[in-house]
């Protein structure tokens, strides 16, 4: 018998109880056509965490975390929240999560379904062939540099710092060489070295490391230059690693070139096998609750676990293919519908893709 594997999960608010029902649906039908076994366990987390205990992340939640094998979430956040002041933030709340575990490591890979190249807004010609991965940083940089806000002769004033060690680059530049290795081999190293002092020391370490790797083809690439370049030949990307608020705003434009945010899946990794795993959309309020959302993302998070935390290739595959294949056979959730009207609903497009399943 297979050992059991023990996952946290986390569906967190607006969409993320739905989405992460059909996620769950996938994984029991792994464990029936693999043999594998999950053991799986709910935790409070994020707006929902504020209103039932006080605070965005518990300790019983991260508890719940730290004691298992790898985290599903789907996603927090919402209106009712917003004009709260940071600590009881949901997105506070996933900062922290994300340093609790250790989790520097953000992989966001875009990739073009063929059948759904007319849903994106770029030309079909132009997404071609594109298959790539963003690896963000996402425990150091702006996001948790010193942040405070003092009085000046001209007024009051906001101060954000962006911080890098050499350690904490070259943890996330070596990963994303090996990812790179086991790719295309290109690796593209998004900086604002012309500017900021973080990004000159970000590019020292990359140039040291690559001598590591030199079957990988490395391009330093400045964020604005990346942006656009992301638009104009997005196909010829496979790696891009890049600083926590660079690799923020690149995936989500690398996300669009896909057509829908709504098929994105994302694994947050720290040193070992233990991973987070969650669609890259966020949570939806405004269609929250109506059977709409697009379970896409998060059933391919499931997949990334299987395969990066797991090991279970075979499993991985399975859920990847099955997706492919009732894309293929032309279903439709209402985000990537070019006919709205034939648009099917989160469990029925869930029900399709466990069925789907070899
Ligand atoms: C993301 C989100 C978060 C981030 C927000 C919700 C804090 O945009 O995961 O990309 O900026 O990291
Ligand atoms: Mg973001």
């Amino acid at each position: 018998m297979a050992e059991v594997k023990k996952i946290a999960v986390i569906a967190g608010d607006g969409i993320g109880p739905e989405v992460v029902a059909e996620a769950e649906k996938v994984l029991k039908r792994t464990e029936e056509l693999f043999g594998y076994r999950f053991e799986t366990e709910h935790a409070l987390f994020g707006g929902i965490a504020i209103d039932e205990k006080g605070t965005p992340l518990p300790q019983e939640t991260l508890e719940v975390c730290q004691n298992a094998d790898a985290v599903l979430l789907g996603a927090v956040g919402g209106p009712k929240w917003d004009s709260n002041p940071a600590e009881l933030r949901p997105e506070t709340g996933l900062l922290g999560i994300r340093k609790a575990l250790g989790l520097f490591s953000n992989l966001r890979p875009a990739v073009v379904f063929d059948c759904l190249k007319d849903a994106s807004t770029l030309k079909p010609e132009v997404l071609e062939g594109t298959d790539l991965i963003v690896v963000r940083e996402l425990t150091g940089g702006i996001y948790f540099g010193e942040k405070y806000r003092r009085e000046t002769e001209n007024g009051q004033q906001a101060v954000d710092t962006c911080a890098y060690t050499v350690n904490e680059v070259e943890r996330i530049v070596r990963q994303a060489f090996e990812i790179a290795q086991k790719r295309r081999k290109k690796l593209a190293s998004v900086d604002k070295a012309n500017v900021l002092e973080s990004s000159r020391l970000w590019r020292e370490v990359v140039i040291r490391v690559a001598a590591d790797y030199p079957d990988v083809e490395l391009e330093h690439v400045l964020v604005d230059n990346c942006a656009m370049q992301l638009l104009r030949r997005p196909s010829s990307f496979d790696v891009i690693v890049t600083e926590n608020m660079f690799g923020d705003i690149l995936s989500d434009e690398a996300a669009m070139l896909t057509g829908s945010i709504g098929m994105l899946s994302s694994a947050s990794l720290g040193a070992g096998s233990f991973g987070l795993y969650e669609p890259v959309h966020g949570s939806a309020p405004d269609i929250a609750g109506q059977n709409l959302a697009n379970p896409i993302a998060t059933i391919l998070s499931v997949a990334l676990m299987l395969r990066m935390t797991f090991g279970y290739a075979d499993a991985a595959d399975s859920i990847e293919k099955a997706v492919a294949e009732v894309l293929d056979a032309g279903h439709r959730t209402s985000d990537i519908a070019v006919d709205k009207s034939s648009a099917i609903g989160t469990i029925a497009m869930g029900d399709l893709i466990v069925a789907t399943m070899k």
